[in-house]
């Protein structure tokens, strides 16, 4: 085992700067400015560094200064051209999928499955997507405000109730998970529930670890987890179809994801996605949906026990909606619609610190940009923390301003403002982010306060913000008027 792995770092060694070679006389003047570093290695460990300690507009702004907002470097295991500026961010999230495609490294594909939406390109992209979007636009969703409410009612009741510390970020880890088990599984609390969750945060833990696949690693355990998770989501299936053979069809058109998945047919009346677009892409919502939401409710705690004039803002707003509600009502969509600011403050949240911090893609042929050669095969990078902090789009742009996003604030050029991405790949999960994030907050503020037990705990980027003690808070329940439903 060692000798393949010393032969292969060998092989690695000779044949990369070759290949870098070749690049550069192919091309000869005409690849953008920048060096691709060391072989394989390049300069991962600088940017890996930079997410850690959440400086990744550091990283980039020094190579803005040297080469101009178009360089190269090698990141990752790839030769990456790098692009910064909201027009770059357009070209980049709207750009043919024959040009520049979604493509992820074959460690990532191993855990998610070859058919889920991030890896489909042209119009299997597109017909999955629409699938997808079928269940999780607004239309649809807003049936779902109350299942949600009952959902965070009973998380507070289990996991913050009875209290007196709470480790924030692992709790909202578990609501997100539960809340799409729920909706979008159609798995309701129980033993399945309680089954999946491990397996998930196997994969989880294995999609942002190193790909080492030897035994012990969480790599592997990802993979064997997928192993076990594949059977159970195809018992799922299987029962899910024949609820849907019993019914009438009609009667439940959006009843969850899969239902819906299984429910939209060709004209034959064949389903327009097959067994397995299901299975990979359960899992991709799954592992998309999970981090992202539970890091913006997680900043979102700790803003409100810091800023005291967000937080009584907020609170006038969640406890005027709460007052003319009677006492156990659950929420409805016109209530989210009267939640403007507390949505302000979740999109400031967003452009400050994005769940997400950067975008990756890969050339399927040479593309020709700002007068360079972005060469057939080499990587193309851009990034939402870059651009929020970018001054010459948001002013002050380290400070916290919710105004921007007010109605008649000047707007950003577009593809400034990117935490949930941009064009055809925009994040298809938005709307049941801002639905999570808005019930969460009311029912949080108009229930508890609390304080940070730690001021200044920090996070790293890994790569998505991890608190280093989960955002350690002490909860004191509210004396309630309206306790909500259960
Ligand atoms: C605060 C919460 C969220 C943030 C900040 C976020 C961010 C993003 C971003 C930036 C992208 C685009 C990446 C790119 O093009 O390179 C994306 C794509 C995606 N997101 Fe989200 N996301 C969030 C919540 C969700 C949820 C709740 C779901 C699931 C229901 C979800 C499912 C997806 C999927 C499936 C894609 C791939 C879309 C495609 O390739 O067509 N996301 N998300």
């Amino acid at each position: 085992m060692e000798l393949m792995v010393l032969t292969t770092l060998l092989l690695l060694l000779i044949l990369v700067p070759i290949f870098y070679l070749f690049n550069h006389k192919k091309y000869n003047g005409q690849l953008p400015p920048g060096s691709l570093g060391l072989p394989v290695i390049g300069q991962s460990l600088g940017l890996l560094r930079a997410l850690k300690a959440d400086k990744v507009e550091k990283w980039f702004q020094e190579r803005i200064t040297n080469h101009g907002h178009v360089w190269k470097a090698s990141l990752f295991g790839y030769p990456t051209v790098v692009l910064h500026g909201p027009a770059a961010n357009k070209f980049v999230y709207t750009c043919d999928g024959n040009l520049l495609a979604n493509s992820q490294p074959p460690s990532l594909t191993r855990i998610v499955g070859c058919k889920n939406l991030m890896e489909l390109s042209a119009n299997d992209h597109k017909r999955v997507r629409a699938a997808l979007v079928s269940f999780l636009k607004l239309e649809v969703l807003k049936q779902y405000v109350a299942k949600v409410d009952v959902e965070i009612q009973h998380h507070l009741q289990s996991h913050w109730h009875g209290k007196h510390e709470v480790q924030v970020q692992p709790l909202m880890k578990t609501l997100t998970f539960n809340i799409i088990c729920s909706l979008l599984f159609g798995i309701e609390r129980g033993p399945q529930r309680e089954k999946l969750l491990p397996l998930f945060h196997a994969m989880i833990e294995g999609v942002l670890s190193v790909p080492i696949n030897l035994p012990f690693s969480k790599y592997k355990r990802a993979i064997i987890a997928r192993k076990k998770l594949v059977p159970m989501i195809i018992h799922l299936i299987q029962k899910k179809k024949e609820a849907l053979m019993e019914q009438n069809q009609g009667d439940i058109p959006h009843k969850d994801l899969i239902t819906s998945l299984l429910s939209i047919r060709h004209d034959d009346s064949s389903t327009m996605t097959s067994e397995e677009e299901i299975i990979d892409n359960i899992i991709v919502v799954m592992i998309a949906g999970y981090d992202t939401t539970s890091v913006l409710l997680t900043f979102f705690v700790r803003l409100l026990a810091s800023n005291k004039s967000i937080y009584s803002t907020i609170v006038q707003e969640q406890q005027e909606i709460s007052n003319s509600k009677a006492p156990e009502e659950a929420l409805t969509w016109e209530d989210l619609t009267k939640m403007k600011y507390t949505w302000r403050v979740a999109t400031e949240l967003t452009r400050i610190n994005p769940p997400v911090a950067l975008s990756f893609r890969r050339a399927k042929q040479d593309i020709e940009y700002g007068g360079f050669i972005i060469p057939k095969g080499w990587q193309v990078m851009i990034s939402m923390s870059m651009t929020h902090m970018d001054e010459s789009i948001f002013q002050n742009p380290t400070m916290f301003d919710p105004t921007r996003f007010e109605k008649h604030a000047p707007l950003p050029p577009p593809f400034s403002y990117m935490a949930f991405g941009g064009g055809p790949r925009m994040c298809p999960g938005f709307e049941l982010a801002k639905m999570e994030t808005l019930v969460m907050i009311h029912r949080l503020v108009t229930t508890f306060t609390w304080e940070l037990l730690k001021k200044d705990e920090s996070f790293k980027r890994v790569p998505m913000p991890e608190f280093d003690q989960g955002l350690l808070v002490r909860v004191k329940p509210l004396k309630l008027r309206n306790q909500g439903v259960l």
